[in-house]
Formats: structure tokens, C-alpha cells, sequence
């Protein structure tokens, strides 16, 4: 049993790509993104807070926090907050083996004293239907204020969903962003997922 002494949070080198990558399909593979998944990790044009946590040299645990330098350049819309700094989540994830020692929540209080220092106010998170994400986004205060769907089409939904192709052309899986309130519409396809969108507002839970 691992236990909360055997790890450490640091800021991401360029040295841990392998292990951030190999940290991160392991997290997500018993999740609703479990086919979503990077070969290379991402560079941010603005200002990131990029950290992991590490145990015996291995990376097992991961936050990427994108922030704004002006507002709304990256976030969504927020309507009493709009003027204020936002970052986005983009990547949060904890080896499977490490999980409900505080890996996360290390992380994202770490990432929330340094979005501090830059004046950033709030952090935004897009998430499925996975109910112990969604269960550790509430327990650290943020709240869900939006969302949609996610649709994965096989051959046999495209008629169903009135996507054409041409003689040569033609889509053998699709997915789409289902903007609609119509779950009836929706029951047809086989993988429908929720996503939703987390929000924390930094100065309400004095962390
Ligand atoms: C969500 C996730 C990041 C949580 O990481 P973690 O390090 O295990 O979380 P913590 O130890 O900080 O948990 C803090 C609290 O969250 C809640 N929580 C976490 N895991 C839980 C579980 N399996 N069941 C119920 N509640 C849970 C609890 O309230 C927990 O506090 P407690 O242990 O004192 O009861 C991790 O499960 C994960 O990587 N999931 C897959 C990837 C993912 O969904 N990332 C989210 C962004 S898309």
C-alpha cells in the first residue's frame, strides 16, 4: 500500500516526456477516455504550470494548467468573471496504483498557489461521465456549470445521424459534439458520453 510519504511534487522537465505519457494512458485506460491518447506531450503558447509527482523515479502523477495572459483568451465565457484571468486544465491524471493518497489534490493545491502569483482567478475543467473524477472535482470545490455531448458513430449510426459520403470518400467512425437537449435522439448510438465542464474560483475555498 502505498501511503502519502511516497511521493513528491515537482515541477515537469523535458527529460520526463516518456514517463509523463506512460503515466497518463495508465490513469485514463479505466475512464470513459481510455482511447484518448497522446504520443507526444503538448507545448503551450501561453504561460503553463506544468507538474508531476514522483515515486522512486517514476512519474505517477501529472497536473498542465494553460493560463491566460488576457482574458478570455483561452477559457470559456464566464459571465460575472469575464475580465478576470483564467487557466484551463488541460491534463490531470495519477497512476492507477497511487490513487486516494492525495496525489491529486497535492497537485492542484501547488498549481493553485502558483496560478496566484500570476493573478489567474479561476481554473476550468472539461471531464466525462466517470464518477470518481467527477466525485474529486466536487471535493475540491469546484462546480459543474456546463455541458454537453460527446458521440462516437460506427458504420452502422451514419444513416441514423444523416452523415453522407461520396463515392470515394466515406467515414467509417465519426465522432461529433452533440450540442442538443434530445436524449431520445441520442439512445440510438452505442457511445454517448456527458462532458461536462468544471469550475474552480481560486479566492472562494482559501486553499
Ligand atoms: C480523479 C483522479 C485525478 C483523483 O486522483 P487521486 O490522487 O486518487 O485523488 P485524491 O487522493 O486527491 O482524492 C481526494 C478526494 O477525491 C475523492 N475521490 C478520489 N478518488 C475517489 C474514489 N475512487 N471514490 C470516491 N471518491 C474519490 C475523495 O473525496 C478523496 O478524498 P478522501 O480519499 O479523503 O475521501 C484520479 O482518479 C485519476 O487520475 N483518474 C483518471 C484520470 C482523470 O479522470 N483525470 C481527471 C481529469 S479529465
Amino acid at each position: 500500500m502505498k501511503d502519502d510519504s511516497s511521493y513528491h511534487i515537482r515541477e515537469y522537465k523535458p527529460e520526463d516526456e516518456s514517463g509523463w505519457l506512460r503515466c497518463r494512458v495508465l490513469a485514463f485506460l479505466d475512464t470513459s477516455y481510455f482511447d484518448d491518447v497522446y504520443p507526444k506531450k503538448e507545448r503551450y503558447e501561453s504561460p503553463a504550470i506544468e507538474l508531476v509527482a514522483e515515486s522512486d523515479g517514476i512519474i505517477v502523477g501529472l497536473i498542465d494548467v494553460e493560463c491566460e495572459e488576457k482574458p478570455g483568451s483561452i477559457c470559456s465565457p464566464s459571465n460575472s468573471l469575464d475580465d478576470h484571468l483564467a487557466g484551463m486544465i488541460w491534463h490531470l491524471a495519477v497512476h492507477p496504483d497511487y490513487r486516494r493518497i492525495g496525489i491529486a489534490t497535492g497537485l492542484i493545491d501547488e498549481a493553485v498557489r502558483r496560478a496566484r502569483d500570476i493573478d489567474i482567478e479561476r481554473f476550468e475543467a472539461w471531464t466525462r461521465d466517470d464518477v470518481i473524477t467527477r466525485k474529486w472535482y466536487g471535493s475540491q470545490g469546484f462546480k459543474l456549470v456546463q455541458s454537453y455531448y460527446h458521440v462516437y458513430l460506427k458504420l452502422s449510426d451514419m444513416e441514423t445521424a444523416g452523415i453522407c459520403s461520396n463515392s470515394e470518400l466515406k467515414p467509417y467512425k465519426v465522432f461529433a459534439h452533440y450540442l442538443g437537449e434530445d436524449r431520445e435522439f441520442l439512445s440510438q448510438f452505442s457511445r454517448v458520453h456527458e462532458c461536462v465542464r468544471f469550475d474552480l474560483i481560486l479566492n472562494s475555498i482559501g486553499k
